[in-house]
C-alpha cells in the first residue's frame, strides 16, 4: 500500500466483534470489509485466530491496534511489534493502523490513549518512531487522530497541522475519525470544519464514524450510539475532498444487533455517494 493516495478503497466496513459471529458466518452480510483489533489476535493459534482467518477467507481485513504507544518516550516495544508483524504476515491486512497517542511511560501502561503535546520536538520524535515501525512491519503505518479531554499548554501547533507534518515526514497514512474530530472540537473549542479541511486529502486511507455521549460540559467518546448529524456532515464535507476512502463504523459499548450496525455502514455508503455527487456538480 502507498498511503499517499493509492490505498485500496475497501468500501464500507464494520469492526469485527464476536457478538456478531453468527450473522457473519451463517448469513451473507452485504459488508465490504472488517477491521479487527490487532491485540485480540496476536497469538500463534487458538480459536480467536481461527475465527479471524475464517473472516479473512471471505473479506478484506484491516488491523487496528491500541497498544503501539507511538508517542511515548519509552523505547518501542519490539516484542509487541514482532507479534504484530507475525499476525500481519498471516492475515495480509489492507493496512495496519494505531493511534496518535501514548499509553504509558517508564514501563507502566495505563491502557488509555493519551493525547500528545504538539511541538516540534514531539514531531521529530514521533516521525522517527513511525519510520522505525514501518521498517519493522515492512508496511506503511496508518495513524488515527485521537479524541481528547485535555491539552498540553506547550503545544505550538494544532493537531491537524501536527498530523499533516507527521504524514509528510514519516510517510504514514491517516485514519481520520470524524467523530473524534467532533468530540475534541467540542472539548477544546475549535472549529471541526477547519480540522477536516486542514488534513491532507491524499493521505487519508480510512475513516471512522461513531457515536458519543454528550455530558453537557464535555463529550465522552463512548462509541455507544448512532453518530449525530454534525458528525455525518463532517464526514460528507471530508469525503468531498478525499473521494472514495474506506469507511468503518465503530460501535464498542452497548453493542446492538448486527442489523443495526449494518444499517450504519449502508448509511455511510449512501451519505458518501451524495457528498461526492454534490462536489462533482
Ligand atoms: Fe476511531
Amino acid at each position: 500500500m502507498n498511503p499517499t493516495g493509492s490505498a485500496p478503497s475497501l468500501g464500507f466496513g464494520l469492526g469485527l466483534r464476536t457478538a456478531h459471529y453468527p450473522e457473519i458466518f451463517d448469513g451473507a452480510p452485504r459488508i465490504d470489509w472488517f477491521e479487527a483489533i490487532s491485540e485480540n489476535y496476536m497469538v500463534p493459534g487458538g480459536r480467536p485466530l481461527h475465527s479471524l482467518m475464517r473472516v479473512r477467507e471471505r473479506w478484506p481485513l484491516a488491523l487496528h491496534g491500541v497498544s503501539l504507544s507511538i508517542g511515548s518516550t519509552d523505547p518501542l516495544d519490539l516484542a509487541y511489534l514482532d507479534r504484530l508483524k507475525a499476525l500481519a504476515d498471516r492475515v495480509e491486512p489492507a493496512w495496519i493502523s494505531d493511534h496518535l497517542c501514548w499509553t504509558g511511560v517508564a514501563g507502566r501502561n495505563v491502557h488509555d490513549l493519551l493525547p500528545m503535546p504538539y511541538t516540534e520536538e514531539a514531531l521529530r520524535h514521533t516521525a522517527a518512531r513511525v519510520r522505525q515501525v514501518s521498517e519493522i512491519l515492512e508496511r506503511p503505518l496508518v495513524l488515527e487522530n485521537p479524541s481528547s479531554y485535555v491539552e498540553f499548554k506547550d503545544s505550538t501547533m494544532t493537531e491537524w497541522d501536527f498530523l499533516t507534518r507527521l504524514a509528510e515526514e514519516s510517510d504514514c497514512g491517516l485514519l481520520l475519525d470524524v467523530n473524534n474530530v467532533y468530540v475534541s472540537s467540542f472539548n477544546h473549542s475549535f472549529d471541526p470544519k477547519e480540522y477536516v479541511d486542514g488534513i491532507p486529502a491524499d493521505r487519508v486511507v480510512q475513516y471512522h464514524l461513531a457515536g458519543h455521549t454528550n455530558k453537557g460540559t464535555h463529550i465522552v467518546d463512548t462509541h455507544s450510539d448512532h453518530a449525530i448529524p454534525e458528525v455525518w456532515d463532517l464526514y460528507g464535507r471530508s469525503c468531498r475532498r478525499t473521494g472514495n476512502v474506506a469507511t468503518l463504523y465503530e460501535w464498542d459499548e452497548d453493542i446492538p444487533e448486527f442489523e443495526v450496525l449494518h444499517a450504519e455502514a449502508l448509511k455511510a455508503g449512501a451519505f458518501r455517494e451524495q457528498a461526492v455527487l454534490a462536489a462533482a456538480r
